[in-house]
């Protein structure tokens, strides 16, 4: 385990690019399962969770090889697959789950672990299953794992009505719709971007979805899909880190390779905060002159403001001018690393899916400890901004989603090093 050493005060200058998202890539990877033949994806960044979701692939019967330089995988799926996603797995990677609908799709069974909570919540699965049962197959929850089974024939084609717009349960039910018989309507479908991408590929391997990008998906089901060569869309919440990284340390990036009409509401709450915001043609730059101003925040599927990167943002509220509400509304437990902040300083309060921030002229640096991937990313960017050294614990969080930060940091300015964490007993 290592540790990020950082000294607070410098403003970062220069320019970043953007890498394809995690939560599409991972997805795109289990797309491929439905197609035999080799699947090449570009853009996948080079993370553990791409290494765990290939050794996955690999225990189902793919060969699949990854290229760190040219961030490209390489999936050859064969004609016959396994249909077992053993707990080993299954536990160091939620996004395991993605691999449930091309299994129910290509194999018309999945025993798939179950993946529990973490933390940043419970994350339960009942849409998920609740789709697939509509779809006519049998969910049972057996010995910690999922075991589903197609009705003979294969599923069948329905109405489904999320209760809420799930990004896993509208993937898993896209994934199980394109094979199967009829038409699947999925209503109050994710709009996610990852999403239209997911789809984007699938539309390439001769599926038929009407409806890409709202929140109704008609797909009507074809006998079979062939394999193709797919960039991933560009990450948007690494590009959002980048822009409030400009914000809390009155910086200016350009942020290249980034797609503006996804973080439409983040920049805008970034203007909000005092920041000026320059669209570019494959990305933007982003300026902050003076000290922010608190603004709030309330999560939602998109296209509201993302979760992913509610912690960035209580990061950056806590140095502002004023006070801000941020509301919760995806994740029941992603205000814990509040506690963490307040080792800096920060003035949060949080009550439920609320918390109030009062901005401070000044953190000051202190030993904290990332608790998942976001929460260690803001907790980056208030040390970059706190006064005296801050060491953030617990780092394999944050590598999680962003490749080489702390090098991409170093270029811009920050004084941030990565070092073994230090060994007490
Ligand atoms: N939920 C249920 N039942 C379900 C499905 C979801 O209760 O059947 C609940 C969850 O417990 C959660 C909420 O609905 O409280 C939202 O869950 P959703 O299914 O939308 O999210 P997810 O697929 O589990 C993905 C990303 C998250 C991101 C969310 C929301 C991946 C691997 N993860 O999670 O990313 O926050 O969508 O946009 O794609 C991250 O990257 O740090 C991360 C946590």
């Amino acid at each position: 385990m290592d540790v990020f050493r950082i000294q607070g005060g410098a403003r970062l200058v220069g320019e970043v690019h953007v890498t394809g998202a995690k939560n599409s890539s991972l997805k795109l990877m289990a797309v491929a399962l439905l197609a035999p033949g080799k699947t090449v994806i570009h853009a996948v960044p080079n993370i553990l969770d791409v290494t765990i979701m290939a050794e996955l692939l690999r225990r189902l019967g793919c060969s699949v090889t990854y290229s760190a330089e040219t961030e490209t995988v390489e999936i050859e799926v064969p004609e016959t697959i396994e249909h077992r996603a053993d707990y080993d797995l299954v536990r160091r990677m939620r996004a395991s789950i993605a691999v449930l609908g091309p299994l129910v799709a290509r194999t018309g069974a999945a025993d798939v672990a179950l993946p529990g909570g973490d933390a940043i919540g419970s994350r339960g699965l009942d849409m998920h299953t609740a789709g697939l049962e509509r779809m006519g197959a049998t969910v049972a929850n057996e010995h910690g794992y999922l075991v589903v089974h197609a009705p003979d024939g294969g599923l069948i084609g329905t109405h489904v009505y999320l209760d809420f717009p799930s990004v896993g349960a509208t993937e898993t039910l896209l994934m199980a719709a394109v094979t199967a018989n009829g038409v699947t309507v999925i209503d109050n479908a994710a709009r996610e971007p990852e999403i239209s991408d997911i789809c984007n590929m699938l539309l390439a391997m001769g599926a038929q979805i009407d409806g890409v990008g709202t929140s109704l998906l008609t797909v009507t089901g074809v006998s079979s899909l062939r394999p193709v060569e797919h960039t991933t869309v560009s990450d948007r919440i690494v590009a959002g880190t980048w822009a409030v990284a400009a914000a809390i340390t009155g910086g200016d990036i350009t942020v290249r390779n980034a797609n503006n009409e996804h973080l439409s509401i983040v920049l805008e709450k970034l203007i909000t905060a005092g920041a000026e915001v320059e669209i570019l043609s494959d990305g933007f730059r982003i300026q902050m002159n003076r000290r922010p101003t608190a603004v709030d925040v309330v999560t939602l599927p998109y296209p509201g403001f993302p979760t992913d990167l509610q912690p960035q943002f209580i990061a950056l509220n806590s140095i502002a001018e004023g006070s801000a509400m941020v509301t919760e509304n995806l994740f029941e437990a992603r205000f814990r690393f509040v506690q963490e902040l307040s080792r800096l300083g920060a003035e949060v309060r949080t009550d439920g899916h609320h918390a109030l921030i009062r901005g401070r002229s000044q953190l000051s640096g202190a030993p904290v400890e990332a608790t998942d991937i976001r929460a260690g990313a803001g907790l980056v960017l208030a040390g970059l901004v706190a006064e005296g050294e801050t060491t953030v614990h617990a780092v394999e969080h944050i590598d999680r989603g962003y490749v080489g930060f702390e090098e991409q940091l170093s270029a811009l300015g920050a004084i941030i090093v990565r070092e073994p964490s230090p060994q007490i007993f």
